[in-house]
């Protein structure tokens, strides 16, 4: 099986990478490098890796020859990159998603997973987020994400392409890069107490998050590229518990074993109250639950940092 992994050498596309070759397939990456990085990508004969950007067609289609399975997880991540720069947003992680579905409709591709995002519920207050429920995206990135998730559910309609998008809660994990202030918070708190440096807290901290490890979400790839009954759904990938921004700052300096005395400044604008998913979708389409789970995914991402 050749499977392609679009933005292999960023996180989550690395570590699909990873799992695939570790099960012995074969892997091409097409990724910019924009924020990808060659070290990620393992050095095997089994990687093939073409640079190159899903908003280009042609090179879409270059990459899909002979491909049985695709995940897509290329995308400007940055929500507020997006704010900043809709149209090139729309061009990645709208465009970008619809030159994926042509080229695997073209190349008889057997499925497409598409790394969708939380981003698209929104800031409404209902608890916790179910798929079928209404939905109010506010950023380009989320617009965006969620029209592709459209994209995918129609190509499924009109022309039988097999496609199943994930909306990722907040994914955490090795390989996630802290050096901007709109990091994952995990990534920033760790890197922050590695340096020494005293962590900020947004607000007064109370606002709670669903972490799920990134080793979780690539077993949800892997099931959603198998699953039967997964074609043409929207699932969430989450672990369905929450946790408070100081629960998660006191775990991590509990974890390092460090003291830390974290910094209040005024909560971020547009910042989300609170965000925890129903899996059950995901345990019913997918048969997936997460089996590392938070804490014992921090330990994980604390002895490989
Ligand atoms: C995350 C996603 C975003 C998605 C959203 C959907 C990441 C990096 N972002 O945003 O793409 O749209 O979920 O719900 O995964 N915080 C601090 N101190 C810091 C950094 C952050 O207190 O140094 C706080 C933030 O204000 C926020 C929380 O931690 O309340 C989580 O922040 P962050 O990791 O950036 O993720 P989200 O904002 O939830």
């Amino acid at each position: 099986m050749l499977y392609l992994v679009t933005g292999g050498a960023g996180f989550i596309g690395s570590h699909i990478t990873d799992r695939l070759l570790a099960d012995g397939h074969s892997v091409r990456i097409l990724d910019n490098f924009s924020t990808g990085k060659r070290e990620n990508i393992p050095d095997s004969a089994a990687v093939e890796v073409i640079e190159g950007d899903v908003g280009d067609y042609d090179t879409v289609c270059t990459a899909m020859k002979q491909v049985d399975i695709v995940f897509h997880e290329a995308a400007i991540a940055s929500v507020p990159e997006t704010v900043g720069n809709p149209l090139a947003s729309e061009r990645v992680n709208y465009r970008g998603t619809v030159n994926i579905l042509e080229a695997a409709r073209q190349a008889d591709v057997k499925r497409v997973m598409f790394a969708c995002s939380a981003a698209v519920y929104g800031d409404l207050p209902e608890l916790p987020k179910r798929e079928d429920m209404h939905i109010k995206p506010l950023s380009p990135y989320s617009v965006d994400k969620l029209a592709s998730e459209h994209a995918c559910q129609m190509y499924f309609l009109l022309y039988g392409l097999e496609t199943v998008s994930l909306r990722y809660f907040n994914v955490f994990g090795p390989r996630q890069d802290p050096s901007s202030p709109y990091s994952g918070v995990i990534s920033i708190f760790s890197d922050q107490l590695s340096h020494g440096k005293q962590p900020t807290i947004y607000g007064d901290g109370e606002q709670t998050r669903d972490f799920v490890y990134v080793a979780d979400v690539v077993e949800a790839n892997i099931s959603a590229a198998a699953a039967p009954a997964a074609a043409g759904k929207a699932i969430n990938i989450a672990t369905g518990s929450k946790l408070s921004i100081n629960d998660l700052l006191k775990t991590i300096c509990n974890i390092k074993g460090q003291p830390f005395e974290p910094n209040y400044k005024p909560g971020r604008q547009g910042d989300i109250k609170h965000s925890r998913a129903d899996i059950s979708a995901a345990r019913e389409y997918l048969d997936w639950q997460p089996v590392v789970g938070f804490e014992a995914g921090l330990r994980e991402l604390f002895e490989q940092s």
